[in-house]
C-alpha cells in the first residue's frame, strides 16, 4: 500500500446500519405501522409491508456484508415484537433475535444493538407514548430484559435513536405518529428519550456482564445522536442567525451535554421549557453515536425555515453533500461529550448509484481528517445495508449498499458502486489507492 493511504486503528468497526421497522417487514404491532394505514402520510402512498424481508433474510443478507469484509453491523431489536403485551415477553420473538445474533457472529460481525428505533409497541402509543413518565419506566424495564437476556452475545448497546429526531418530527412538525405539531410537548419527549438512555444505560451495566467479543468489556453503551449543521442561510441577517443558534443549542449542544451532566435544559422561543436534573444521566456515555446525513441553512420569518443554496450538492432527498460537516460533527460530538465517537449512520440517498462512490471516500477521508489523540472515533456503520422503508419518504431515499427492487416480488438484492467501494476500504482498514480507483472505475 502506498504511503497515501489513510489508516484506521486496529479494531475498527466497519458495517452497516439498518432498523427493525425499515427492514424486517410485518411488523404489524407498532404505531408506525399503524400510521402508514392512515391516507396521504407516506410519500407515493407506500407502506412498510414486507419491507425486504430481513425478518426471514437476515443470514442472506449478513453473508452480503461479511463477503464486503465488513466487521460489524448495527441492527435494532423491535420493540413490539418482544414484548407485545406489558410485561409479556414473546418467546419466539425472543429466539428469533438469537438466531440472528448467531448470524451475525457466524459472519464475523460485531453486533451493536439499538434498542429504540422510532417505534413504539401499540399498547406504549395507546398510553401516552414518550410523554408520559410510565414509558421511561416500561422503556428501563425493555433494556433490563435484553440487558439479560442478550448480554451474552452482544457488548455495544445502543440505547435510543435520535431522541431529538424522533421528537421533532412526531411532536412538532406532525410529519410522524403521533402527529403532533406542539413545541412544548416535543421537548418533554426528548427529555423523557433522554432519561430513558440514562436508566438504561445504568440497567444495561448491571445485568450484562459478559465479555461477548473478548475485548475485556462487557457492555459499551451509547445513544446515537443525529448531529446536524446548522447555518444561518443570510449570515448577515440576525434573525436568520439568532434562529440557527437557537435550532442549534437544543437539537445539537442540549442533547448531548444532557448525557454528560445529568442537566436536561431544553428550551425553544415561545415553548414551555424543561430544566430537570437527571442523576442516572450524569457520564452516561461509553460512546457517543453520530448520525451525520447534512447540513441546512436556516431562514427566519419563512415557512420553509431549512433550505440549501442553490448549486449546492444534494443527494435524491434534496439534502446537501457536504463532507467537510462531518469532520465538524464528529469533532463536535467529542468535544461536547468527552466520549469516543461511534459513527452509527452516515450515507446517501442515491438511487442511480451516480455519486454514492466517490461520497463514501470523501465521508471516510472527512472522518479521518477528524480523528487525533482527542478525537476517538471507534468505528463506522454506513446507512444502509439495504434500500428499505424510509419513513414518511416511503421509497424514496434509496440508502442501500444494496439495492432492492421493491416492484419486484423477489425483492432481489443488487450490489451496488459503493458497496465495493466500501469493501475496499473496510478489508483494507484504510482509504487507499483502490477503493479510490473503484470511484474512478465507474465514473
Ligand atoms: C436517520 C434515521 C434512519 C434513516 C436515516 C436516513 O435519521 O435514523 O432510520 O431513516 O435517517
Amino acid at each position: 500500500m502506498s504511503d497515501t493511504s489513510l489508516r484506521f486503528p486496529e479494531r475498527f468497526l466497519w458495517g452497516a446500519a439498518t432498523s427493525a421497522h425499515q427492514v424486517e417487514g410485518g411488523n404489524t404491532r407498532n404505531d408506525w405501522w399503524r400510521f402508514e394505514q392512515l391516507p396521504g402520510v407516506i410519500r407515493g402512498g407506500a407502506r412498510s409491508g414486507e419491507a425486504c424481508r430481513h425478518f426471514e433474510r437476515f443470514d442472506e443478507d449478513f453473508a452480503l456484508a461479511a463477503a464486503d469484509a465488513h466487521n460489524a453491523h448495527r441492527l435494532s431489536f423491535e420493540w413490539s415484537r418482544i414484548e407485545p403485551r406489558p410485561g409479556r415477553f414473546d418467546s419466539a420473538a425472543v429466539a428469533h433475535y438469537h438466531e440472528v445474533l448467531a448470524s451475525l457472529r457466524r459472519h464475523g460481525l460485531t453486533p451493536i444493538v439499538t434498542l429504540h428505533h422510532f417505534t413504539n409497541p401499540l399498547w406504549i402509543a395507546d398510553a401516552g407514548g414518550w410523554e408520559s413518565a410510565a414509558t421511561v419506566e416500561a422503556f428501563e424495564r425493555f433494556a433490563r430484559f435484553c440487558a439479560r437476556e442478550y448480554g451474552a452475545e452482544v457488548d455495544w448497546w445502543c440505547t435510543v435513536n435520535e431522541p431529538e429526531v424522533f421528537a421533532f418530527r412526531g411532536w412538532s412538525e406532525g410529519v410522524w405518529p403521533p402527529a403532533v405539531r406542539d413545541n412544548s410537548r416535543a421537548l418533554a419527549v426528548i427529555a423523557n428519550q433522554l432519561e430513558a438512555h440514562g436508566r438504561a444505560y445504568r440497567v444495561i451495566h448491571t445485568e450484562d456482564r459478559t465479555d461477548a467479543d473478548g475485548d475485556g468489556r462487557a457492555a459499551r453503551v451509547g445513544f446515537a445522536k443525529h448531529y446536524v449543521q446548522l447555518e444561518p442561510l443570510r449570515a448577515w441577517h440576525p434573525l436568520d442567525r439568532l434562529q440557527a443558534h437557537f435550532e442549534r443549542r437544543v437539537f445539537d449542544d442540549a442533547v448531548l451535554r444532557a448525557a454528560v451532566d445529568g442537566r436536561v435544559e431544553l428550551a425553544i422561543p415561545g415553548a414551555t421549557a424543561v430544566r430537570r436534573t437527571v442523576p442516572a444521566l450524569k457520564g452516561a456515555l461509553d460512546w457517543i453515536g453520530l448520525n451525520y446525513y447534512t447540513r441546512w441553512r436556516v431562514r427566519s420569518l419563512s415557512p420553509v425555515a431549512h433550505v440549501v443554496p442553490e448549486g449546492a450538492p444534494r443527494n435524491d432527498l434534496g439534502w446537501e453533500i457536504w463532507p467537510e460537516g462531518f469532520t465538524r460533527a464528529i469533532e463536535a460530538c467529542a468535544r461536547l461529550t468527552g466520549a469516543p465517537v461511534l459513527v452509527t449512520e452516515n450515507g446517501f440517498a442515491d438511487e442511480r448509484d451516480a455519486f454514492r462512490p466517490a461520497a463514501i471516500v470523501d465521508f471516510v477521508a472527512a472522518m479521518h481528517r477528524a480523528m487525533t489523540a482527542e478525537v476517538r472515533v471507534l468505528g463506522y456503520l454506513h446507512w444502509s445495508l439495504l434500500d428499505n422503508f424510509e419513513w414518511a419518504d416511503g421509497h424514496h431515499g434509496r440508502f442501500g449498499l444494496y439495492a432492492v427492487d421493491f416492484a419486484d416480488k423477489a425483492l432481489a438484492r443488487r450490489r451496488t458502486r459503493g458497496a465495493e467501494v466500501f469493501a475496499r476500504i473496510a478489508r483494507a482498514n484504510a482509504l487507499g489507492p483502490d477503493a479510490r480507483a473503484a470511484v474512478e472505475a465507474g465514473r
